[in-house]
């Protein structure tokens, strides 16, 4: 993808401002996420990375500027007229979120259970190719409890995925996980791309950003201080992208 794609863009951010108390987290974030793209969120802990997300999908609102989707102003929509695009949009726990008391599939099967009209045995067909997808196969069965942290994570992905979403926006998918589990997940988003879906992820990790990735924001007091594409955020002369970028992958 090129850095300033010509085409329209699916999530348009302006003016947007956050505090919280006292706190001012969002200073004026302009942000245009194109569809297609695998765009990652990068900047200190703190700095609101999270929050961002958070209002994309709707879990925030910000206190003034505008989130549109497919040009359609989320904030002037009602719960029950924002319910279809909530569906269009997966939001990827940073720790699964799994539910204890359910075994790995019927954690799969619940949202497909809830929100389509798939027989018992599509159902069961999309969960065993969805846990093929990230290397999960014989989980099934399992509970949460039973699996390591990055199986959790990863069936945690999957479950964001199964109702074919437009957009997947992952915090930190990949923090904390060893090589092995973190390829499954980097290696499921290039597969969503290559289908098409729009990928944001709030990462600290640099393999995951220069790998996967197409452009990069980088926040910074609660402002967009450098975009542009994975090349030229890994090359960046601005003092504190630098820094950030070396410092880390140490
Ligand atoms: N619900 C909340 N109530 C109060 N403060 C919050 C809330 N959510 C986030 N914050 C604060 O907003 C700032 C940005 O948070 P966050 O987006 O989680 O940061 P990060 O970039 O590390 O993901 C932090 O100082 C955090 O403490
Ligand atoms: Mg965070």
């Amino acid at each position: 993808m090129k850095e300033t794609p010509n085409h329209k863009p699916l999530i348009e951010i302006r003016g947007i401002h956050k505090k919280f108390g006292n706190k001012i987290v969002h200073r004026g974030i302009d942000l245009d996420i194109y569809e297609g793209e695998v765009l990652a969120l990068m900047g200190g802990s703190g700095c609101g990375k999270s929050v961002l997300l958070r209002m994309i999908v709707g879990l925030e609102k910000p206190d003034q500027g505008t989130l549109k989707y497919n040009g359609k102003s989320l904030e002037a929509l009602s719960e029950e007229k924002l319910i279809p695009i909530r569906k269009k949009i997966a939001y990827v726990f940073q720790y699964g979120a799994l539910f204890d008391s359910f075994s790995v599939k019927e954690n799969l099967a619940y949202p497909l259970r809830e929100h389509t009209q798939l027989s018992e045995q599509e159902i069961h067909n999309k969960v065993m190719a969805t846990l093929e997808r990230l290397g999960l196969k014989g989980t099934e069965n399992l509970y949460p409890s039973g699996l390591s942290g990055g199986m959790q994570r990863r069936v945690g992905v999957a479950r964001s995925i199964i109702m074919n979403p437009e957009v997947v926006l992952y915090d930190e998918p990949t923090t904390g996980l060893d090589p092995f589990n973190t390829q499954q997940i980097l290696k499921t988003i290039l597969h969503l791309k290559q289908q098409g879906t729009t990928s944001v992820l709030v990462t600290h990790d640099m393999h995951a950003i220069f790998s996967i990735t197409d452009r990069v924001a980088f926040l910074k007091e609660g402002q967009i201080l450098a975009l542009g594409s994975t090349e030229q955020i890994k090359n960046s002369t601005i003092k504190e992208v630098s820094s950030f970028i070396h410092g880390e992958s140490y």
